[in-house]
């Protein structure tokens, strides 16, 4: 199979009008952070434990297409000795991992470095208000990416902290318009991330930008991290007897942001 066949069935096996991501690419500062929440330790065998009940969660492959590892993840095993990427391929779920860490050569730009890049990131943020996916697909295009073998990954347009809270309808138009402006129909799919918004927030935004997506050309995924992960860590608190708990609690957020997808969520259904 050629790069390019390859990248095309990992688009095609990535990408359908009902799944979408889940991140569990957080890394150790990050989980640990997330454990601390449940006074639980961050030692290897914790977080083998836990990235490993949420992946053999039963028919979780029926709302989740492909999940984001940490690289500790890719050589860990659940406690039926199998390694956790394969867990996820028997589920029907394509094991990606995060693999920002520090210089390496652009594939397909020999001479040319890319680095994980986030030093500065806060200061940039304020020249790049609104601006930001103009410069990334400008990037690409220099780079010679191929758009419709990429994904891509931002946030929704959210109003910042200080302010009020916007309605869904406010945050799927503002979102809508931005994507519409700058992301060509050659990308397959959009999968936002949740940052920073709790888990029935997140599913309402989702299914807002869904039912006002007019003729948007992309699918509208998630790939969202915390506000899938956020109540199956709260009912797992660490114990074993929660291990189911914990799973149907994923499961739970995983179908509700399944039928936010079609845009028929609605939060009764919580
Ligand atoms: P959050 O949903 O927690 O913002 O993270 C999403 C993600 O894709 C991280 O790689």
């Amino acid at each position: 199979m050629s790069i390019k066949q390859a990248l095309q069935q990992t688009i095609n096996d990535m990408v359908d009008a009902h799944r979408g991501i889940l991140a569990m690419d957080e890394s150790a500062p990050t989980i640990e952070k997330r454990f601390d929440a449940i006074s639980v330790e961050s030692t290897e065998e914790n977080r083998r434990y836990y990235r490993s009940l949420l992946l053999d969660t039963k028919d979780l492959g029926d709302y989740i297409s492909s999940v984001i590892l940490f690289d500790e993840t890719l050589t860990q095993k659940n406690d039926a000795g199998k390694l956790l990427p394969e867990v996820a391929w028997s589920q029907k779920i394509v094991p990606g991992v995060k693999v920002d860490k520090g210089k390496g050569p652009l594939p397909g730009a020999p001479g040319d470095l890319i680095t994980s890049g986030l030093d500065g990131l806060a200061e940039r943020l304020a020249i790049y208000r609104e601006q930001v996916l103009h410069s990334v697909f400008h990037a690409l295009h220099l780079h010679n990416v191929r758009l419709e073998h990429m994904i891509l990954k931002p946030n929704m347009v959210l109003p910042g902290k200080e302010c009020r809270r916007a309605a869904p309808q406010e945050i799927a138009k503002a979102t809508l318009k931005v994507l519409k402006r700058t992301v060509p129909a050659a990308v397959p799919s959009v999968n936002f991330l949740s940052g920073g918004q709790g888990p029935e927030e997140a599913t309402e935004n989702l299914n807002s930008i869904n039912k006002l997506r007019g003729n948007a050309p992309w699918q509208l995924s998630i790939s969202y991290g915390r506000a899938l992960q956020q109540p199956a860590l709260h009912a797992w608190q660490g114990t074993i007897e929660n291990r189911e708990a914990a799973q149907q609690a994923l499961l739970k957020r995983a179908r509700l942001n399944n039928l936010a997808r079609r845009g028929e969520y609605s939060p009764g259904l919580e």
